[in-house]
């Protein structure tokens, strides 16, 4: 068995780059480095610079990997209003100056006003693009690895289901640790029945698979091993990746979430790595390499760690044939892009999700034939953590529609794929709120709108939020989410009110 593992694996490289799966594989397989398709790419993002931030931060990241694909100043407007954390990052506690520390967003905590003489009036400091000026990082520790999150090992709440919570109480077996157990690196009993891979490294080990071509560390800008992210990030060391989080410089009694020090002998290392790489976790991370779909077992080797037997081989190396791995099923689904990130409220809106796992197939418990299959549904949680699920209007292994309903209050959602207990990692979807007016009324130059969604009015001549008649803009007395007053040089016959979502206009009687 282990001989005719390493030759599929070599084939499964040659069939792979001779035929259209290339547009899967990022890097040639066999590992290492590991393709690049799925989760965070495994690299460092030490001292970020803006245009890294917005790499990700954009409406249109880069494709394959699971990055956020928001409008930014949707993202934040919608904080208007809500509570702010201990903890936040907003620039201006007190905006208006009265001793008191503001418990709810509004536009100036995090924007400020600058007078500007040649216009005469108040436009935004133009200091509010650069994410640094506000979201903190320090050299090595990311603003990720700063929030309140991390620090409550949350992981799973940026990552995903790729990796389980420590503390959750999942399972990380006790027993005696085997010849089949497989080490995070250096097992000495590793198989070495085969040549070793490019980075001198046998089965048996995390960094057979997870390594540099090489085995030497990753090199920035040297692009030795490139990723979907370019420049900010190519393959690294599995230390690199996880020291390179900061999370322990913060704090040193963080090692231990890693590392368990009181247990001297290395065989047993790979318990505290299972803190987030559970079982489950790890026997659900599969792949579609044929496009018929995910049958664990029956897929290429070298794209995941139940596709095929031998990636079994590679994390518990020096053994024969092991038939199944317990608590896989579900495959654990990626979600890489999104047709719309931003809907509006009061309409339903279908929008297009493509990644991978959506569905799978799993072993038929009668038949012993992998022929049922699972299908993933789509999971909106507000920020007070209330969940919606929603059925997939049609899904395929790598593409889901699905409907947005109207009634889906405005706000931040975190949008995931979730197939039984495997949800996949968090995409945001913003929805706008709807702006409606129902009247326009005025009389000698003083203009009434009524209707709902207006918002918060900032006084500042291009914050966005404006009322206007037949193009003129108005000087705003009163404005409030429902009503708006304010005055004008006379009557005219169209207004208009903006937002810092959308806009609407009115006939005025
Ligand atoms: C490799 C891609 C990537 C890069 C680079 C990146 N982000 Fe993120 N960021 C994410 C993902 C993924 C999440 C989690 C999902 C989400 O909230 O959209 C996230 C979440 C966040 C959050 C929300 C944190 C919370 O508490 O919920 C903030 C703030 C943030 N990023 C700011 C930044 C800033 C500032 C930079 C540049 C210094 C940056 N990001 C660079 C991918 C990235
Ligand atoms: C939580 C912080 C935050 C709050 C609160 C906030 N803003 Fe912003 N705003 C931002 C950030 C950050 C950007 C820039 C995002 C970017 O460049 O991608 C922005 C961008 C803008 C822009 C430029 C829009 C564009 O398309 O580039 C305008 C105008 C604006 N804000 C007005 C407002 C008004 C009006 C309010 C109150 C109703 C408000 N902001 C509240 C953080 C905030
Ligand atoms: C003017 C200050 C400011 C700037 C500039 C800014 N942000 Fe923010 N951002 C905030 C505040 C305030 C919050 C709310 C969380 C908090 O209070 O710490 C926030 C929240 C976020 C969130 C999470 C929103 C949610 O879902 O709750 C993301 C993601 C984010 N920012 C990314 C960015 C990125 C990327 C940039 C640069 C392109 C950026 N921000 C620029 C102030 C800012
Ligand atoms: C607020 C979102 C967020 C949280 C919470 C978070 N991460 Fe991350 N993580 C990211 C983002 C985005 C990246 C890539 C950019 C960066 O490093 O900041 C990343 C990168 C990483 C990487 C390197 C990339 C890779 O694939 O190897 C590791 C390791 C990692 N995180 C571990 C952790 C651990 C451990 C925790 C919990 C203690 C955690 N993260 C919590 C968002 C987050
Ligand atoms: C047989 C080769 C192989 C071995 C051995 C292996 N992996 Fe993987 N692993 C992969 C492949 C291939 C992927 C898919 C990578 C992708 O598409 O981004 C993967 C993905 C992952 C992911 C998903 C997130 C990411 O960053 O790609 C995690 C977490 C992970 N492996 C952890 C581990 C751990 C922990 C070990 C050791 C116990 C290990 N792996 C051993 C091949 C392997
Ligand atoms: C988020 C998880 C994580 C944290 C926190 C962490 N480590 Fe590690 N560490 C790793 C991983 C993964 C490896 C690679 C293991 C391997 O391949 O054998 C590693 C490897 C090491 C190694 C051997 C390789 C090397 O870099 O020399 C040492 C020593 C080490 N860690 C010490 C520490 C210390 C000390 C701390 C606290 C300051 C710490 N680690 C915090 C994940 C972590
Ligand atoms: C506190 C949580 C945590 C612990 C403990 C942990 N890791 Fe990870 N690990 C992560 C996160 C988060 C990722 C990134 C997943 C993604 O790509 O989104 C990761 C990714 C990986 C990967 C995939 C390659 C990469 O860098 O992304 C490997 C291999 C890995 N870890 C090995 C280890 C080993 C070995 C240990 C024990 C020494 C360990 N991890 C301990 C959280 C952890
Ligand atoms: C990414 C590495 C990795 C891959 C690939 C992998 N496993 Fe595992 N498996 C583990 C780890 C880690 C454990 C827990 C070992 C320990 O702590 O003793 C485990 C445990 C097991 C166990 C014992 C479960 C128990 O109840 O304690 C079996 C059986 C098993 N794996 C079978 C398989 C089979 C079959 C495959 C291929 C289809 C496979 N594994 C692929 C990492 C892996």
């Amino acid at each position: 068995m282990k001989k005719s593992i390493f030759t599929s694996i070599t084939m499964a490289a040659v069939f792979i780059i001779g035929t259209a799966i290339s547009s899967i594989s990022m890097a040639a397989v066999p590992a290492p480095p590991v393709v690049q398709n799925q989760g965070i790419p495994d690299g460092v993002f030490n001292n970020l610079q803006e245009a890294d931030c917005r790499t990700c931060h954009n409406q249109n990241p880069p494709p394959g990997i699971p990055v956020d694909p928001t409008y930014l100043p949707n993202r934040h407007h919608l904080l208007v209003d809500t509570t702010i954390p201990p903890d936040s990052d907003r620039p201006n506690p007190d905006p208006d100056g009265d001793g008191v520390v503001n418990t709810l967003y509004e536009c100036l905590s995090c924007h400020s006003l600058v007078w500007n003489p040649n216009t005469f009036s108040y436009e935004l400091d133009p200091n509010f693009r650069d994410c640094l000026v506000c979201h903190q990082q320090t050299a090595e520790a990311t603003v990720h690895h700063l929030t309140a999150l991390a620090a409550a090992q949350d992981c799973k709440a940026c990552h995903g289901g790729l990796i389980d919570n420590p503390n959750d109480g999942h399972y990380i077996p006790t027993y005696q640790p085997s010849l089949v157990t497989p080490w995070p690196s250096g097992k000495p009993n590793g198989d070495d029945t085969v040549p070793a891979n490019s980075a001198g490294t046998f089965a048996g080990n995390c960094n057979f698979c997870h390594n540099t071509a090489d085995g030497a560390g990753g090199a920035p800008g040297l692009n030795q091993e490139p990723t979907q992210l370019g420049s900010i990030a190519s393959v690294y060391q599995n230390h690199e990746t996880h020291h390179g989080t900061g999370l322990a410089i913060v704090d040193s009694s963080r090692c231990a979430w890693c590392h368990d020090v009181s247990q001297p002998s290395p065989a047993y290392a790979i318990r505290a790595c299972e803190a987030c790489h559970g079982v489950s976790s790890l026997h659900n991370i599969t792949a579609d390499t044929d496009g018929n779909g995910v049958t664990p077992g029956a897929e290429l080797p070298g794209y995941s760690h139940t596709g095929a037997q031998s990636d079994c081989w590679g994390c518990h190396g020096n053994n024969g044939v092991i038939m199944s791995a317990p608590m896989s099923g579900p495959a654990i689904p990626s979600i890489a892009s999104m047709s719309g990130s931003t809907v509006a409220a009061g309409a339903d809106s279908t929008i297009t999700l493509g990644g991978m796992n959506f569905t799978n197939y799993i072993r038929n418990p009668w038949t012993g034939a992998f022929d049922i299959l699972v299908s993933s549904s789509v999971q909106l949680t507000d920020a007070a953590g209330n969940a919606t699920l929603l059925s997939p209007s049609s899904i395929t292994e790598d593409t889901i529609e699905v409907v947005i309903p109207a009634a889906m209050a405005a706000g931040n959602y975190n949008l995931t794929a979730k197939k039984g207990p495997s949800e996949g990692n968090p995409m945001n979807l913003t929805i706008t709120p709807e702006i409606s007016i129902s009247s326009a009324v005025c009389d000698g130059g003083a203009l009434t709108v009524s209707g709902s969604g207006f918002g918060t009015h900032l006084d500042a001549s291009d914050s966005g939020t404006s009322v206007t008649m037949d193009g003129q803009a108005g000087d705003v007395t009163s404005w409030s989410d429902t009503q708006i007053q304010a005055g004008f040089t006379g009557c005219g016959s169209t207004a208009t009110v903006n937002t810092v979502y959308d806009s609407d206009s009115a006939s005025v009687n």
